[in-house]
């Protein structure tokens, strides 16, 4: 694919981070008892659970005069401004004005409000592309739901563009060279060629050579109302029983400059071998693990903003080559669905 000039407007829109679905915003354990802000695609969130536990989003903004929201507090099934008061449902209704009786804003639809889908650790939102859309579907990867999977959502912070991130992820090269001290991506050829496939629901980008199961040999690219990445990487004996492990990975842009990056860590195991998996992971594989990923952070972070309009593709990059396609077909199409 020709690299596109800055000013391609479907371009521009691929790169600010499509709209009309949903996006992991952050892990459950986040947002407890007190008012989360957020920024996502852009867009100022506050995050919060109502008293049945429920996780609520809305934009971060006081229908009074624009105060942050995350600011303010917890009461009940509602979240009250820090400045004066007003307080707001998670259906985005004024709920009540306590510092005047009577007050107009009261029973008011003011504030924008994100769906929300909270499961396996995760938290995800809806960014339509105006307020009146409604969500689509979820299809999450099975393994968040199959009994046998096991495993722990991570997340961190990134200050490089969400499409370095994925560009990252549809690049299994970088394992040999990159992380090729690391314990789990030491193994196997150093020279290789790509091969794509598609796959129902995406593109796999693997190895022509047909080496599996000794480096970061093969990934698949999915889009089921949410945009993810599965990743099998060689585990050494020393990581006990379960096979490979499993990556599933979401990127969600911030803004044009970071995103946060997701990744769940997961192993097929039950019974005593999930205990000791959980017992591996918490006492030394996670340790690894952030170390192997601060790799890629530390590299991407380093890339200059205005690195696609220089860059010399070769043949490893057909994932990154699809990966651009794939996000500017879908902006293209929606965009002239909408006009
Ligand atoms: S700005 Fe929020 S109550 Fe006044
Ligand atoms: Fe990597």
């Amino acid at each position: 694919m020709a690299v596109l000039e800055p000013t391609d407007p479907i371009w521009a829109a691929v790169v600010s981070g499509l709209r009309d679905q949903w996006y992991a915003i952050c892990v459950s354990s986040e947002v407890d008892d007190k008012p989360v802000g957020l920024t996502r695609l852009g867009e100022r969130l506050v995050v919060w659970r109502d008293s049945a536990g429920a996780v609520r989003a809305l934009e971060d903004r006081c229908p009074h005069r624009g105060a942050s929201l995350s600011l303010g507090s917890v009461q009940g099934d509602c979240i009250a401004c820090g400045y004066h008061g007003v307080q707001v449902r998670g259906d985005g209704t004024v709920a009540s004005v306590p510092a005047l009786e009577h007050a107009g804003l009261e029973g008011r639809a003011l504030v924008r409000t994100y769906p929300i889908i909270e499961h396996n650790q995760t938290i995800y939102a809806w960014f339509g592309s105006d307020k009146g859309t409604p969500p689509g579907a979820l299809d999450l990867p099975s393994e968040l739901s199959e009994p046998e999977w096991d495993g722990f959502q991570c997340s961190a912070t990134w200050q490089c563009h969400y499409l370095y991130a994925f560009d990252n992820l549809v690049d299994p090269m970088h394992g040999s060279y990159l992380h090729a001290q690391s314990h789990t991506l030491s193994g196997g050829a150093s020279q290789d060629r790509m091969v794509l496939e598609d796959i129902d629901g995406g593109f796999n980008i693997a190895r022509a050579s047909g080496q599996r199961g000794m480096n970061f040999d093969s990934g698949d690219f999915l889009f089921s109302g949410i945009d993810w990445i599965r990743i099998d990487v060689p585990y050494p004996h020393s990581a006990g029983p379960g096979g490979p492990f499993r990556i599933i990975g979401y990127v969600t842009p911030i803004d044009e400059s970071a995103c946060v990056v997701f990744f769940y860590r997961l192993r097929r195991v039950e019974g005593w071998a999930r205990n000791m998996w959980r017992f591996l992971y918490k006492t030394s594989l996670e340790g690894r693990h952030w170390h192997v990923l601060e790799q890629d952070r530390i590299m991407l972070e380093a890339i200059p903003s205005d690195a696609r309009y220089h860059e010399n593709l070769y043949q490893h990059d057909i994932g990154v080559s699809r990966l651009r396609h794939v996000l500017h077909s879908r902006m293209r199409d929606r965009l002239s669905a909408q006009a």
